[in-house]
C-alpha cells in the first residue's frame, strides 16, 4: 500500500481537529481537558414532611406470564419462551471468559485506555481505544473480592433490593466489603432530585452531528451523577426510531445506526470520563411503547447486526460498563431471556465484559441467568411485589446445580469488576438523592449544576435545524416589532414541573418528552423570556398571544408585527403515562394544540411568519410548509432548561445554524416504511415483523424513490459552502501477523471468523482509508458545515442505495477554505454475511459520496478495495 504511515496522517488529523476547534470561545471550554473534581456543595434545608407522593409513580407490571421453566438434565437447560422451551446445552456457552489483551498497543490508533482518560475527540473513529487491560485488572480484583463469598452473598450482588426500597431507582445492597450500587435515571439528567441540569434530549444532541458537543454533554451529565453519588447512570438510550411515532425516540439519537452509534460512543466516553458507569439501553428492538412487554420484534439476523445492534457494538467499543435488556421479546423470546442476543451477540461477538441488567421488571424467570442476564432490576418480579426471580430462587437453582456456580461467579464478577474498572472503590461520593422522598433535605445537599447551563445552551442551539429561510428572513436584525404566537412560546402555566415525570399536556414550551427518561427542571427559560431579554437590547416592541384556540385573535394580533413567530410542538413519552390519548407513542404525526391551524391563521395575515417547532420527532408540515408567507422554519427539537435562550441564539444569528435532521421529515405519514402495530389483547403477544429489513428511514425513501419533504442529514445555514478536491488515501498500518491473516482473508472476500470479540476486533475497525476534501465558506458569515459520507454498495450486496458511514464538522470564516477528513474502516465497508456469520466485503465496486445531506451529494469516489 502507498500513502502516509498511520502515525503521520493521524498527527495531521489531530492537527486539523485542533485548528478547526469549535465554534466560539465559550464552546471549547465546554470540554475540560483534565479530570474533574466535585463541584462545591451547598447545603440548604427545606422544611420537609415525610411524603407519600408516589401515588402517581410508574408501576410497570407485566401481564404476560411465561411458561414455567423446566430442567431436562444437569447439562441441558430449557428456558421458557412464549412458543415453548428453547433448549441449548448449558456447556455450549454458559458464560464468557474475558478476552485477555494479546495485541501490542499501537498508539495513537490502539492505545491502552482507562475509562477515566478517554481518547481525544477525532473527526471520525480513527482511534480504537483498548479497554481490555483495564477490564483485566478489574476482573482480577473482583475475583479476589468474591473468592470467599458465599453463594448467597454472590446472589445478593446480582439482585436489586426491590422497587422503592432504596434511595435510587435501582439499588444493589452492601455485601461484605462491597458497598453496593446506586442506579439512577435518566439519559438527560439526574431524575428525582434537586439542583441538577435538564440537558437537551438525546435527539437534540444527535441533531448537532458534532462529536465534541456530544462528548461534552456526556461528560457534564456524568459529572452531575457523580456529584450526587450515583454509581450507574441509566443511559444513553440507543433504540433506532424505526417508527416515527415511537414514544421514546426522543431519548435516543435518531433513525440511522451510524449516527446513533457515534452519538452513543461519544456519550459513553464522556459519561464514563466523569467516573460513573454508563448503561447502553434498551437492548434490543424496543421500538414502540404500545404493548412493549407483550410484543415480539421479529428481526432477521442481518438487519439485527447492521441496524439495531450496531449502536451497542459501538457502546462496547467505548468501554461501556453496563447494558440494559429491554421489555419486549425478540423472535418470541424475551430479550432478557434471549441467549442469542445476550450471550452470543453481545458477550461473544462483541466481547462485552461488563454486566447486563434487566429493564425494571423485565426479568422473566430465574433461568435468565443462564441466557446471560447478570443483574435483575429493580429486583422484584413486578415492581413492588416483594418477590424475585433471583435472590432466594437463584440461590436454590445454584445449590441444586441448575445454574452452575461458575455462571453465578461470572455474574457477580462482572458487576464488581465494572465498579473497580470505573475506580469507584476509591472514595466515591455518598448518595445524595432520595428518589421516593422528594422533601428529604438530602436532595438539596449537593448542587450538581456547575456552569452546565452554557453547554446546554450551546448543544440546544447546535441541535436546532434551519429548514427554510426565504429572502433572508433570518437572522433577525433589530426588528421593530415581533409578535409571539402559541403556548409553546410561553413558560408553563404551573411552573416547569407541572406534571410528575413531565407526563401531561404541556401548557408552555416543550423542552423534553415524558416518562422515566426525564428530570425535574431546576429552572426553565422559555422563548418568551429569552426574546423579551433580547428585545430590551434591541428596543423592539414585543407582543404575545399564547392562546392556540382563538384563531381569529391570533391572526389579528399578527397583522401589525414586522415579524410573527408561531411556536408549535408535539410530545410523546413512555407508556405508563397516557397524555391526550397518546399511550406513550404519538397517535399521529401532526402538531399538538391545532398547531397547523395556528400557523395558517397567522400566515394569512402576516407575510413574515416564522415557525419554531419543538417536537419529539418528525411532523407532517405539508399544510403550511410551502405557504408563501411562511418565510422560515426553525426545527428546535427539545432544548432542556436553556431552550428559550438557544432559540434566541438561532433567531438572531448568535449561533449560525449547523444542526442536521437525524431523521426524515416525510410528506405523508404513510411514506414511512414502518408503522406502529396496535391492537392485541391482555394476554396476546403482538408480532411485529421488521419486514422493511435494512430499509429504515431514508434508506427506504431512496430505494422506493419517494420524495421526502426534508431528507435525513438536511439543514440550512446563514452562509453557504462549496466542496472540492476529493482525495482518498489508503492507510498503511502495521499489525501483528494474526491480524494480517484476518486482513488477507477479508481482502480475498472471506468473512470475519466468529470468535470472542470478533466483531469489535482491531483489524476490522482500524482506519483503512482517509478521505480528505476542501470546504470553502462562500457566503457572508462565519459558520459550521457538517460534511457527510455515504457509501454506495454494489448491487450484489443487497444494500440500500446510500448509507451514512462518516461525518465531520468544520467551521470557517467567509472566504476561508479548510480541509476536512473522514476515515473509513473495513467494518464500514462490510456487510453481515448470514451464512458465514461474519463481516465480509461485498463483491464489486464500492462507491461513496460526500455531501451536505443524504440527497445533496457534492463529491463522488470509489474505494480501491
Ligand atoms: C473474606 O475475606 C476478607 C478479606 O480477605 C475477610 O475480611 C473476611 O472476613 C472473609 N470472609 C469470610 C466469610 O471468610
Ligand atoms: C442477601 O439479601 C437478603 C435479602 O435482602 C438478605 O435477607 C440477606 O441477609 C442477604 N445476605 C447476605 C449474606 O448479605
Ligand atoms: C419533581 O416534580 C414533581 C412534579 O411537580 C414534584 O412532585 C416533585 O416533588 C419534584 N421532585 C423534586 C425532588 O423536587
Ligand atoms: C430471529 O429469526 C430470524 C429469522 O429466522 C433469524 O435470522 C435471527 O437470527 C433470529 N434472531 C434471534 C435473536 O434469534
Ligand atoms: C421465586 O419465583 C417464583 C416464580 O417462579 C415466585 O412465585 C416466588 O415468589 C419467588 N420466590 C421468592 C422468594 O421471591
Ligand atoms: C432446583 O431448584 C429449583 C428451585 O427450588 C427448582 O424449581 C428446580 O426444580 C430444582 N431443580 C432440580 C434439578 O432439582
Ligand atoms: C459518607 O457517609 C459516611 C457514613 O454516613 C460518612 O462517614 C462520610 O463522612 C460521608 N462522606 C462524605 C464525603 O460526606
Ligand atoms: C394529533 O394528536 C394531537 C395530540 O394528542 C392532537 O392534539 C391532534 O388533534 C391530533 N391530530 C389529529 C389530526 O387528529
Ligand atoms: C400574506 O400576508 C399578507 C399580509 O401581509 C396577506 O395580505 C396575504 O393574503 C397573505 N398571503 C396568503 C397566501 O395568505
Ligand atoms: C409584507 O408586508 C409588509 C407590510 O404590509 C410590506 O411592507 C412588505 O412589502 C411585504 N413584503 C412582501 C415581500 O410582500
Ligand atoms: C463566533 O466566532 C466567529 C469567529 O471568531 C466570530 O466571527 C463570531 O462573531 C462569533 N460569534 C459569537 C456569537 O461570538
Amino acid at each position: 500500500m502507498m500513502g502516509p504511515t498511520l502515525r503521520t496522517w493521524l498527527l495531521a488529523v489531530v492537527h486539523v481537529v485542533a485548528a478547526q476547534s469549535l465554534t466560539n470561545s465559550t464552546f471549547s471550554s465546554a470540554v475540560p481537558s483534565s479530570a474533574w473534581s466535585p463541584p462545591n456543595t451547598s447545603t440548604t434545608t427545606t422544611a420537609s414532611s415525610s411524603s407519600s407522593f408516589l401515588t402517581s409513580l410508574p408501576v410497570t407490571t407485566t401481564s404476560a406470564t411465561p411458561l414455567p421453566a423446566t430442567t431436562t438434565s444437569t447439562t441441558l437447560t430449557s428456558v421458557a419462551t412464549e412458543t415453548g422451551p428453547l433448549t441449548w446445552p448449558i456447556s455450549e456457552y454458559p458464560f464468557t471468559p474475558f478476552p485477555t489483551p494479546t495485541l501490542a498497543p499501537i498508539p495513537p490508533v490502539y492505545p491502552e485506555t482507562d475509562p477515566l482518560n478517554p481518547p481525544p475527540i477525532g473527526t471520525d473513529y480513527n482511534v480504537v481505544p483498548d479497554f481490555a487491560p483495564a477490564w483485566a485488572a478489574a476482573y482480577g480484583k473482583a475475583q479476589s473480592m468474591i473468592a470467599n463469598f458465599t453463594i448467597e452473598q454472590k446472589v445478593n450482588i446480582t439482585t436489586g433490593v426491590g422497587w422503592m426500597n432504596g434511595l435510587c431507582v435501582g439499588n444493589i445492597p452492601t455485601v461484605a466489603n462491597f458497598p453496593g450500587l446506586c442506579l439512577q435515571d435518566s439519559p438527560l439528567g439526574v431524575r428525582f432530585t434537586d439542583f441538577v441540569t435538564a440537558f437537551p434530549a438525546g435527539i437534540t444532541a444527535a441533531s448537532t452531528w458534532n462529536r465534541a458537543l456530544i462528548r461534552a454533554r456526556g461528560l457534564a451529565l456524568g459529572q452531575e451523577f457523580y456529584a450526587k453519588g450515583v454509581n450507574v447512570g441509566l443511559g444513553p438510550m440507543m433504540n433506532m426510531g424505526r417508527v416515527a411515532q415511537g414514544g421514546r425516540n426522543w431519548e435516543g439519537f435518531g433513525a440511522d445506526p451510524f449516527l446513533t452509534g457515534e452519538a452513543a460512543y461519544e456519550t459513553i466516553l464522556g459519561l464514563q470520563q466523569s467516573g460513573i458507569q454508563a448503561t447502553a439501553k434498551h437492548y434490543i428492538n424496543n421500538e414502540q411503547e404500545w404493548k412493549r412487554t407483550q410484543e415480539s420484534s421479529n428481526v432477521d439476523d442481518r438487519t439485527e447486526h447492521e441496524i439495531y445492534a450496531h449502536p451497542f457494538l459501538r457502546s462496547v467499543m467505548a468501554g461501556v460498563s453496563a447494558v440494559m435488556c429491554s421489555y419486549n421479546l425478540v423472535n418470541d423470546t424475551y430479550a432478557c431471556n434471549n441467549y442469542k442476543i445476550l450471550s452470543d451477540i453481545l458477550k461473544r461477538e462483541y466481547g462485552f465484559q461488563g454486566y447486563v441488567m434487566s429493564d425494571w421488571g423485565a426479568t422473566m424467570n430465574t433461568l435468565s441467568a443462564v441466557a446471560g442476564l447478570d443483574m435483575t432490576m429493580a429486583g422484584d418480579i413486578t415492581l413492588g411485589s416483594g418477590t424475585t426471580y433471583f435472590g432466594a430462587n437463584l440461590t436454590a437453582y445454584v445449590m441444586n446445580n441448575t445454574v452452575s456456580e461458575a455462571r453465578l461467579d461470572d455474574m457477580a464478577t462482572r458487576i464488581i469488576a465494572a465498579w473497580y474498572y470505573m475506580h469507584q472503590d476509591q472514595g466515591y461520593p455518598n448518595v445524595t438523592v432520595d428518589s421516593f422522598h422528594p422533601y428529604n433535605p438530602l436532595n438539596q445537599e449537593v448542587n450538581a449544576q456547575s456552569n452546565h447551563d452554557q453547554l446546554v445552551r450551546q448543544v440546544a442551539a447546535a441541535g436546532t435545524v434551519l429548514l427554510k429561510n426565504e429572502g433572508n428572513a433570518l437572522p433577525l436584525t433589530k426588528p421593530k416589532s415581533i409578535v409571539l404566537v402559541g403556548s409553546d412560546a410561553a413558560p408553563p402555566v404551573s411552573g416547569p414541573n407541572e406534571y410528575a415525570d413531565q407526563g401531561g399536556d404541556p401548557t408552555g414550551i416543550l423542552a423534553m418528552g415524558w416518562g422515566s427518561g426525564t428530570t425535574n427542571f431546576t429552572y426553565l427559560i422559555s422563548p418568551y423570556e429569552a426574546i423579551q431579554a433580547r428585545a430590551r437590547e434591541d428596543q423592539t416592541t414585543v407582543s404575545w398571544d399564547f392562546d392556540n384556540w382563538n384563531l381569529d385573535q391570533a391572526g389579528n394580533d399578527a397583522i401589525p408585527a414586522e415579524v410573527a413567530i408561531v411556536f408549535i410542538n408535539s410530545d410523546s413519552g413512555e407508556a405508563y403515562i397516557t397524555v391526550d390519548g397518546n399511550v406513550g407513542d404519538r397517535k399521529n404525526l401532526t402538531a399538538w394544540h391545532e398547531g397547523d391551524q395556528l400557523v395558517l391563521a397567522v400566515a394569512a395575515q402576516n407575510n413574515n411568519t416564522i415557525v419554531v417547532v419543538n417536537s419529539v420527532g418528525p411532523l407532517i408540515i405539508e399544510p403550511w410548509v410551502d405557504h408563501p408567507n411562511v418565510t422560515a422554519i426553525v426545527w428546535a427539537s427539545l432544548g432542556g432548561n436553556e431552550a428559550g435562550n438557544a432559540i434566541v441564539d438561532i433567531l438572531y444569528g448568535a449561533w449560525n445554524p449547523s444542526g442536521r435532521l437525524p431523521y426524515t421529515i416525510a410528506k405523508n405519514a404513510s411514506d414511512y416504511p414502518a408503522q406502529l402495530v396496535l391492537g392485541g389483547t391482555a394476554t396476546d403477544i403482538l408480532s411485529i415483523d421488521y419486514t422493511e429489513g435494512l430499509y429504515i428511514d431514508y434508506r427506504w425513501f431512496d430505494a422506493q424513490n419517494i420524495t421526502p419533504r426534508y431528507e435525513f442529514g438536511y439543514g440550512l445555514s446563514y452562509t453557504t459552502f462549496e466542496y472540492s478536491q476529493l482525495v482518498i488515501t489508503p492507510i498503511d498500518a502495521s499489525v501483528d501477523s494474526a491480524q494480517e491473516d484476518l486482513i488477507q482473508n477479508w481482502e480475498n472476500g472471506g468473512a470475519s471468523p466468529i470468535a470472542e470479540g470478533s466483531s469489535t476486533a482491531l483489524w476490522l475497525h482500524m482506519p483503512l482509508f482517509q478521505v480528505t476534501f476542501n470546504v470553502e465558506n462562500t457566503g457572508p458569515v462565519y459558520g459550521g458545515e457538517i460534511p457527510q459520507l455515504y457509501v454506495h454498495h454494489p448491487p450484489s450486496a443487497g444494500e440500500p442505495p446510500s448509507i451514512l458511514k462518516g461525518f465531520t464538522n468544520i467551521e470557517l470564516v467567509p472566504g476561508q477554505t479548510g480541509q476536512a477528513s473522514i476515515t473509513i474502516s473495513r467494518y464500514d465497508l462490510s456487510v453481515w454475511d448470514v451464512v458465514r456469520q461474519g463481516w465480509a466485503k461485498p463483491n464489486g465496486t464500492i462507491g461513496f459520496s460526500i455531501g451536505a445531506s443524504s440527497r445533496d451529494f457534492r463529491l463522488n469516489g470509489t474505494f480501491p478495495v
